[in-house]
């Protein structure tokens, strides 16, 4: 790839400095951010002419990696053919889409399209709320998730996002939303000689829900493996030992497959892990288009799609989205699920994790690893200043490591400013279609970084 010329770069980095707003990022006068201008696979170029494997696909979305022809046509063709519509009408790329999701979660399933996973999650608790009110139970309205999850930076999936770092000057959320400790059995909430965290985890949702009273709770929304807030992974029973809580007390399980969904964990989606779980409402964005464009998706199963059809003016559900399933998102989302399927990503996911980044594993031997986590290629490396005391790991040594990766043309993530002093968990989720040699570029480059760290 060209590099730019000297002054270009300048201008660039200037007219960033003044003009442009970075997400969750602080403000560093005179800083040297990084500046993406091509990108090849799991690769891009900056406009220093620098090349990085990106570990993290973007933010957990580019699975299919940049530069398949055939999506960027998909999105072409369908802009040339009808460039926008909304869904208060129909068009055919949402149509198609919303059967093919319908197809992929095994069972019958309504979709409504928006444009990120916020909102995915936002019309999730809208419908959950209305559902219960046209059921006959208009009590049941809270909406019950996890510390340590994010859902989201809108307001109301911020109210279920139990990340006190990402609400400080943003709270009070909204009301109604109720927070559980994690099955987080490294740290297990409930006390370290608790031999079942997940299950204890599991039950503590059937008992707050039964403290609250089951007539006042709406749903439980959960990711399958908490992915921003430190790849959390419980046990495949803990999800069905929630599922089945969920289902004795007529409370909606809202499964958030934003980052889990379309083969990140080895599965088409992280759900399917446990068996036996089939999902209330599952809402869907970032791998659903790898990126490409913007497309989020909540799928409904029929028998709460059955509660709106009944006659009356405030039945139906009054939600409405500009951009939400344009035709050439849902265009792209097609396409990229054909070639998840044409390719075998999803047993590719679990092949390549089995043979080739599951070396990560080995990590646990290095004295500053507390635990290594994963599911498929989302991995989370829990760093500690001592195995003993499990003491996190300091902001200095998290950076030391992300930045050496980085000298060496890889970059890995962190959970970021999530939860007040337990932002030690490295994150590493390449984008799916990865080669064997990004793996392993990937794998040593990360292992020789630990190497240097002591
Ligand atoms: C699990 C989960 N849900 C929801 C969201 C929100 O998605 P978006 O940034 O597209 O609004 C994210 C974003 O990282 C996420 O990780």
């Amino acid at each position: 790839m060209s590099k730019l010329e000297v002054q270009d770069q300048q201008l660039l980095a200037t007219q960033d400095q003044d003009h442009l707003w970075h997400a969750m990022s602080r403000h560093v006068e005179g800083g040297n951010p990084t500046i993406a201008e091509s990108g090849e696979g799991a690769w891009f170029t900056d406009v220093d002419g620098n090349r990085y494997l990106d570990g993290v696909s973007g933010l957990w979305c580019l699975n299919l990696g940049h530069g398949r022809k055939e999506i960027v046509d998909a999105a072409a063709q369908q802009m040339m053919k009808l460039s926008y519509f909304p869904l208060t009408l129909s068009h055919i790329p949402a149509i198609q889409l919303s059967a093919k999701i319908s197809d992929l979660l095994g069972d019958t399933y309504k979709t409504f399209f928006s444009n990120s996973g916020s909102e995915a999650n936002e019309t999730a608790f809208k419908i959950a709320r209305q559902y219960h009110i046209q059921n006959g139970n208009p009590g049941k309205y809270k909406i019950i998730s996890r510390y340590r999850a994010y859902h989201g930076s809108t307001l109301g999936a911020l109210s279920a996002t139990a990340q006190a770092n990402r609400r400080i000057k943003y709270d009070p959320g909204v009301p109604g939303f109720l927070h559980v400790p994690p099955p987080y059995s490294y740290r297990c909430p409930f006390g370290e000689e608790v031999t079942d965290c997940d299950k204890v985890a599991a039950d503590m949702i059937d008992q707050v829900i039964n403290w609250e009273g089951a007539e006042s709770v709406a749903a439980v929304i959960m990711e399958p493996f908490i992915s921003g807030g430190g790849v959390i992974v419980p046990s495949d029973q803990y999800l069905q030992r929630v599922a089945e809580i969920c289902k004795k007390h007529d409370v909606l399980l809202i499964i958030d497959e934003v980052v889990s969904g379309f083969g990140r964990t080895g599965k088409m989606f992280g759900f399917m892990h446990s068996d036996g779980v089939q999902p209330d409402i599952v809402t869907m964005a970032k791998g659903l288009t790898s990126g490409y464009l913007p497309l989020g998706a909540t799928a409904v199963k029929a028998h709460i799609f059955e509660k709106f059809k009944e006659k009356g003016n405030d039945k139906h559900l009054r939600h409405v989205s500009t951009y939400g399933g344009h035709p050439a998102s849902c265009a792209v989302a097609l396409k990229n699920i054909e070639i998840i399927e044409k390719e075998n990503i999803v047993g590719r996911v679990a092949d390549l994790d089995e043979s080739i980044l599951g070396r990560l594993r080995d990590l646990i031997q290095h004295p500053h690893v507390g635990e290594v986590r994963h599911k498929g290629f989302l991995y989370g490396i829990e760093l500690v200043k001592d195995k003993q005391s499990k003491e996190p790991a300091s902001d200095e040594m998290m950076a030391k490591v992300i930045g050496l990766c980085k000298e060496k043309g890889l970059i890995i993530g962190r959970n970021g400013d999530t939860v007040p002093g337990f932002n030690n968990v490295l994150i590493v989720a390449p984008p799916l279609s990865s080669t064997e040699a990004d793996l392993n570029f990937l794998v040593e480059t990360v292992v020789n970084t630990f190497e240097q760290l002591n």
